[in-house]
């Protein structure tokens, strides 16, 4: 079978000054993370190397760029999940890991446990050598700027992004040659949360899940609704139904939004090789790589092509 990925930079209010960087950062990430799977490596090495990719990229709240919390500081949270064993791992509220993706890959795979958080992670990140990067060095000029305008958590999002909750997120979901799924999330959280707070996006079945039988998902948005509705464990369980990838994001979405009247997005992809990228923002940049072809979109029905070299 063909193997195919699909990355998303966050699904928000994204302003025009961010659109194009946005989506240029997406396909940049899927060709990344592709060419992983091309070269024969698994589900969960191309959904590592895709974030990874996003966390590096400015543009995005994910690593380098992250959004800062009320008293102006990152805390990142993430993480990965392989459809095969159903073995996850996930840090939350690190401060100074720039890819905070692989350390939520090391917690998976050298511990027992699924979840490191704050202090644990990094003494964690230590003993097995993970580099730490002083904590001021995650942060741009641009979020320092717009951190210091929005001081408010609510009227100042709703104000710069006319939007209820500005937020983003990156994550990836793949499906390789073998019929392994896998997913990783990463974030910056939402700009001016309390210290400490922890959104969906490290907490499995919420921002993120994969499992062989059904598929795997990544989500993005309002944090606190996601994980009312365990958005991603949602959507899995419409597709176990027999709905289409596509139906099932968007009947948890419209879901989330009825119930708990949180907006967001998804990226699927299930065994087959089938795909979505689902969104109720305003936008969502996104990309996928299937069969050499790359697909890219930001605003709601947008679907742009180009064919890759083979
Ligand atoms: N969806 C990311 C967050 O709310 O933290």
């Amino acid at each position: 079978m063909s193997a195919v990925i699909v990355v998303h930079g966050g699904a928000w209010a994204i302003p025009d000054e961010l659109a194009k960087a946005s989506v240029d950062g997406v396909k940049a990430a899927a060709c990344e993370g592709f060419a992983v799977l091309k070269g024969g490596g698994s589900a969960l090495d191309a959904v590592e190397a895709a974030v990874r990719t996003l966390e590096d990229n400015t543009v995005f709240n994910a690593g380098h760029g992250a959004a800062l919390n009320s008293e102006g500081e990152v805390e990142l949270d993430a993480i990965i999940m392989d459809g095969r064993t159903l073995a996850s791992g996930a840090v939350s509220s690190v401060k100074n890991i720039a890819n905070p993706v692989s350390l939520a890959r090391a917690v998976m795979e050298k511990t027992s446990h699924a979840m490191l958080t704050s202090r644990g992670a990094n003494l964690f990140a230590e003993s097995i050598g993970v580099v730490t990067v002083p904590a001021d060095t995650l942060v741009t000029e641009y979020e320092r700027e717009e951190w210091e305008k929005h001081k408010n958590y609510v009227t100042g999002v709703m104000e710069d992004f006319n939007s209820q909750w500005a937020h983003d997120t990156v994550g990836a979901v793949a499906v390789d040659s073998a019929g392994n799924v896998a997913c990783a999330t990463s974030t910056g959280g939402i700009r001016n949360k309390m210290v400490g707070r922890v959104g969906d996006s490290p907490v499995i079945g919420c921002g993120g899940y994969a499992d062989n039988l059904s598929g795997a998902v990544s989500c993005t948005g309002h944090g606190e609704s996601i994980l009312k509705v365990t958005l991603a464990r949602l959507i899995l369980s419409h597709i176990e139904q027999g709905k289409s990838a596509e139906d099932s994001s968007q009947a948890s979405l419209q879901y989330m939004g009825d119930r708990v009247h949180g907006a967001g997005g998804a990226i699927v992809v299930c065994p087959s090789g089938r795909w979505a990228a689902t969104f109720t923002t305003e936008r969502m940049a996104w990309a996928a790589v299937d069969q050499d072809v790359l697909w890219y979109g930001l605003n709601p029905d947008e679907r742009f092509k180009e064919q890759l070299s083979k």
